[in-house]
């Protein structure tokens, strides 16, 4: 099997890519997989490396997916200039996507790949994007009743024609403190937690320089649960684990850099509570109509012990101590066999 492991990309989580891909091109079976490494660079350059070191920027050549969806037109990794090359379903068996956030995780690659007819790991093109944004995400798990915090939604056009107003409907609805953000950006980037009306301007401005739409929500004061969920048309969910962070909200910091919030597995929960979240995790993985993996992640009030649903991530971090992984790890699936079930789903 041919994989390409394509990674970077033009993200705010472009270095997050560069850490999960790294761990997955060091786990990858070497004997069961000729591997591409690919790396899509901050400005949307595609380059084959020489290493599979992500950080290690050795590049063999420029590449590009050839559409090809007759499968019948027979280019072999041709080089179309020199230091050129193309793929298409003849020259790479499966696609391995290991990015975050926009132009990735977000149902744009994944559209490129369909377009090619090439096989690739994790959700297809409704749920990538679905799973992105976070106002489709919430309408879609309402539609679903599924459990979820109170939240309001407005365009950039709105809040630049209304902003009193706007700041009213969210403090008459949500109170503070509240959270802001984009739409459509992963990892907490352009977000904010606003306990005041100058503070939610600001917010709003902010989230609106990153995405035309934004979303608002109410504070829950909870417990931080994950679930990794893995299949196609039968999903399984993983044992939950517990993120407690070391700073006011898990932000981007805390997530990828300091490295300082400790992660619990499996979570210190009750049988039911543990049963439950695993539950809805599969639920909201069917909600989206997801395929591959997904992590879900809820939050259990520390008042009423209610359990919410916070969001779904299509293309979780795939470091060997995020949680993803480490989920199916202790749940009975190894990092190097989680890959390779993934690789079997995106071919069955
Ligand atoms: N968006 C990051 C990679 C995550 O959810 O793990
Ligand atoms: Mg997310």
């Amino acid at each position: 099997n041919r994989v390409a492991v394509i990674f970077g990309g033009k993200s705010g989580e472009h270095e997050v890519s560069l850490a999960s891909a790294n761990s997955v091109l060091q786990a990858l079976n070497k004997e069961k997989y000729e591997i591409i490494p690919i790396k899509i660079s901050r400005e949307g350059k595609w380059y084959i490396l020489s290493s599979l070191n992500t950080f290690d920027s050795n590049i063999k050549c420029e590449a590009a997916i050839l559409a090809d969806p007759t499968g019948d037109n027979l280019v072999n990794l041709q080089e179309k200039e020199p230091g050129q090359i193309f793929f298409t379903r003849e020259s790479v068996d499966v696609v391995l996507p290991v990015l975050h956030g926009t132009f990735g995780e977000d149902g744009t690659l994944q559209g490129l790949l369909e377009l090619a007819n090439i096989p690739y790991v994790g959700c297809g093109v409704a749920a990538s994007s679905v799973g992105m944004d976070k106002a489709m995400m919430k309408a879609m798990f309402a539609q679903h009743n599924l459990p979820q915090g109170k939240y309001l939604t407005f365009l950039r056009k709105e809040w630049e024609k209304d902003q009193d107003p706007i700041c009213d409907e969210i403090e008459t609805a949500l109170g503070y403190p509240v959270f802001v953000k984009p739409a459509n950006l992963g990892s907490s980037v352009g977000i904010s937690k606003a306990a005041n009306r100058d503070e939610l301007v600001k917010a709003m401005h902010l989230a609106c320089l990153y995405d035309r739409k934004v979303v608002v929500e109410e504070n829950i004061n909870g417990r931080e649960i994950e679930v990794a969920v893995l299949g196609n048309d039968e999903p399984e969910a993983s044992i939950a684990g517990e993120i407690v962070p070391c700073n006011d909200f898990y932000d981007y910091e805390a997530k990828y850099i300091s490295g300082t919030s400790e992660l619990k597995i499996p979570a210190p929960l009750d049988d039911k509570t543990m049963n439950e979240v695993r539950k809805l995790a599969v639920k909201a993985f069917k909600a989206i109509d997801g395929a591959g993996l997904s992590r879900v992640d809820f939050f259990i009030k520390k008042d009423t012990g209610e359990i919410l649903i916070n969001e779904i991530n299509t293309l979780p971090g795939f470091t060997e101590i995020s949680m993803y992984p480490k989920l199916w790890a202790a749940t009975g699936l190894p990092y190097d066999k989680l890959l390779d079930r993934l690789i079997e789903l995106a071919i069955e």
